[in-house]
């Protein structure tokens, strides 16, 4: 497969739409200025990383990430990771797709949980891969079907790819199925490739699993400082995983890709993921208060969208009930100024045509939510004759 074999779906989209007036589709939290992160760096008695932000060298930095990162980084899991578990990548897409090239050999099989992520696919079949899709349903609220994972793997079953929290939906794995899919992945000799972009941003702490690199030697963990830290700007994202020999693969692959990292971004990262409790916990009262108001839109248009309350993240998949598909809503939508990502993006089956994802970790969703909320009481009518 060529590289360009295809595009991502998003990509073209988000280039036209670059200036549009309502991001209602957005899933990285409220972006994080310089400003905010120097004040959350003093008030944090982390000024020796305002003075190493003030006197970096502009020279190449470590290849695979700085130590001083990766030790700060190793901070936010469990005893087992240490900074030598972790690999620095340039953002969390560059660290999937660079992991998948270094892990996978044509030929090999995949098992991915969708709907997902497209990179995390693309990888896969850009690496000769071929690839078996194990597809979520509202059914079950998004739950895993273990059986069909059971009944997914080949002889050359190599990887196994999943999303947790999940984006578009917003849920999370429950914690006795992702044990039992690690169970399954050390019995066949499977590596796992665990998504936790959205890990931190659960709602309810108490309900945040481990992450798949404590749970077991077969596991690859992402990350990126986008996500709960909205420091997307920093251009950090990172790879955990207790084998060594994995860890050094991958920095082998990241150093073939580039050698070129941002020292600022990555103080910038350190001084952010020392402040988790402040900017976390900031972004998480946007994404709280957003909810509230999605919470009460939905129950007061029931006619016309189900919402199922995502457990985590910013973003929701809803289904619309209208007599259009979500692809054709999406587009209506576009041209009153409104960007929502509709099922076509996650590349949907057919019985989720009617879905399209919201975003709502930013302040500026009920002002998103409102322009929407006009369009819909514009259009009901007119629905409501096709129906
Ligand atoms: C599930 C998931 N994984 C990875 C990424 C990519 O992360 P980054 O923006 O750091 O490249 C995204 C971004 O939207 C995402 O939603």
């Amino acid at each position: 497969m060529h590289l360009l074999d295809n595009p991502i779906r998003s990509e073209e989209l988000l280039v036209k739409t670059f200036d549009i007036k309502h991001r209602f589709y957005a899933s990285s939290s409220e972006p994080l200025t310089h400003k905010e992160l120097i004040e959350f760096a003093r008030e944090n008695g982390d000024d020796y990383l305002i003075n190493l932000y003030n006197d970096h060298s502009l020279g190449y930095a470590e290849n695979g990430g700085s130590e001083d990162l990766r030790q700060v980084i190793a901070t936010l899991y469990d005893e087992k990771i240490s900074a030598d578990n972790i690999v620095i990548f340039p953002g969390g897409q560059t660290g999937m797709t660079i992991t998948t090239l270094a892990m996978l050999h044509s030929g090999d099989h995949a098992i991915i949980v969708t709907p997902s992520y497209q990179s995390l696919e693309e990888g896969v079949k850009l690496a000769g891969g071929k690839v078996t899709r194990v597809p979520l349903t509202p059914n079950d609220k998004w739950q895993v079907d273990v059986e069909a994972i059971k009944k997914a793997i080949q002889k050359n079953t190599r990887y196994l790819v999943f999303n947790d929290p999940h984006n578009p939906s917003g849920s999370l794995m429950r914690e006795d199925i992702k044990r039992e899919l690690v169970k399954i992945a050390e019995a066949n000799d499977i590596l796992i490739l665990s998504d936790e972009v959205y890990r931190l941003l659960e709602f309810d702490d108490s309900q945040r699993s481990a992450s798949v690199a404590e749970l077991t030697k077969n596991g690859l963990a992402l990350a990126t400082m986008a996500k709960p830290w909205g420091a997307g700007g920093t251009c950090v994202g990172w790879v955990v995983c207790q084998d060594n020999t994995i860890i050094e693969s991958l920095r082998k692959a990241q150093h073939m890709f580039g050698v070129c990292f941002s020292r600022a971004g990555e103080i910038q990262a350190m001084m952010a993921i020392r402040a988790t409790k402040q900017i976390v916990g900031r972004n998480l009262q946007i994404i709280r208060d957003n909810l509230e108001l999605l919470d009460a839109f939905f129950h007061e248009y029931e006619e016309w969208f189900e919402w199922i309350r995502p457990e985590a993240s910013g973003t929701g998949f809803v289904k619309f009930k209208g007599p259009i598909t979500a692809d054709d809503l999406a587009k209506q939508l576009l041209d009153v100024g409104i960007l929502v990502f509709p099922s076509y993006i996650f590349d949907c089956d057919e019985d989720l045509k009617q879905y399209f994802r919201i975003g709502f970790s930013r302040r500026t969703m009920p002002a998103a939510l409102n322009a929407f909320k006009k369009f819909v009481d514009e259009n009901s009518e007119n629905w409501r004759q096709y129906k």
